[in-house]
């Protein structure tokens, strides 16, 4: 696999006491963490729980798994580990005959192991195999995938999950450079973006490709709409969810999730007043989204982009 989590260079947990003070740790309480990671939330929810409590940490980087099982081989708490997609949460909760959780995690994204580590494909400022995949061991990685698309898709993909308004210019360079020769690096890639957008929009450019190659590879969108309905129909009443996001196409699915579900009525074109009613499932806990602090982003600048919402199961 050829990567882990045991380099000194650890994930620091964004928004910890945040992320605590909303999930109101029950110390007894069932928890599922979607995106354990390197463990750095789910060490700080796990002090605070005792032996009667379950914590379930779901990754789909099998390296991350194997590096939390060390991690948390002594913890206080029950710790059960599974490789895989978030969005089948309800299932491993299923067959784990739980029934109700106290509450949910999702961090999402890459962590600060997986960018730092040249080999997993994901950054731009390090030479390395065009993968991006959180989970080495299937899908489609980032080179293949764009060697599967037409120009024109490739664009579309560059615009849609990336936002970047160049879109066109660097589909078109990409698929010329694959006429000459083999896309296989990040640096590759890289040297193509560099040459087609001038001055200093370089970096956002180069950042915006390679989100939106990572956001496809992945297929991170509709896994969170997927984990969003699993983890809200596993919430016990009382229960609460909490979502950390860290660019705009992903923070716009859970606030939209997260507000519709608390309202009393909603939007309906079929209905005759435009409307209808709902059963509210859920107490908006953030009206606003909550940002980190500028002492925490000097210490940590990649929580920079971080936003949190939350809510609790009516
Ligand atoms: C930002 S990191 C989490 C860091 C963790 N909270 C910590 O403090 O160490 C995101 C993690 O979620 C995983 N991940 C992202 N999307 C996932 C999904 N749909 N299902 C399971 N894991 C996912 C990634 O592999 C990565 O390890």
């Amino acid at each position: 696999m050829g990567s882990d989590f045991s380099g000194n260079e650890r994930h620091t947990p964004v928004m910890a006491e945040e992320v605590t003070e909303f999930l109101t740790i029950n110390p007894d309480g069932v928890y599922i963490d979607g995106t354990i990671g390197g463990g750095g939330h789910a060490e700080v929810i796990l002090d605070r729980l005792t032996d009667k409590a379950l914590y379930i940490g779901i990754d789909k980087d099998a390296t991350a798994i194997d590096y939390c099982k060390e991690r948390f081989k002594d913890s206080t708490a029950k710790v059960e580990l599974f490789q895989g997609n978030f969005s089948m949460m309800y299932e491993i909760a299923e067959r784990m005959s739980v029934k109700g959780v106290d509450g949910v995690l999702l961090d999402l994204g890459v962590s600060s192991t997986q960018i730092d580590l040249p080999e997993r494909g994901f950054s731009f400022s390090s030479d390395g195999p065009l993968d991006m995949r959180m989970d080495q061991d299937s899908g489609i990685n980032a080179a293949d995938l764009i060697k599967s698309l037409t120009e024109r898709e490739l664009a579309d993909l560059i615009y849609e999950y990336g936002e970047e308004r160049h879109s066109r210019k660097i589909a078109s360079a990409i698929v010329n450079f694959q006429k000459e020769s083999q896309l296989r690096t990040t640096s590759d890639l890289s040297s193509i973006v560099k040459r087609v957008i001038m001055g200093n929009m370089k970096t956002k450019s180069l950042a915006r490709v390679f989100q939106a190659l990572r956001i496809a590879v992945n297929d991170e969108l509709s896994s969170l709409e997927e984990g969003l309905s699993a983890a809200i129909k596993l919430l016990k009443k009382g229960g609460r969810i909490v979502v950390l996001s860290y660019h705009s196409l992903e923070d716009r699915i859970v606030k939209n999730r997260l507000r519709d579900l608390s309202k009393s009525h909603i939007e309906d074109p079929e209905s005759p007043t435009g409307y209808r009613d709902q059963v509210k499932e859920l107490k908006l806990l953030t009206k606003k989204v909550i940002k980190p602090t500028g002492s925490e982003i000097e210490r940590n600048p990649r929580s920079r982009s971080a936003r949190l919402r939350a809510a609790e199961k009516l």
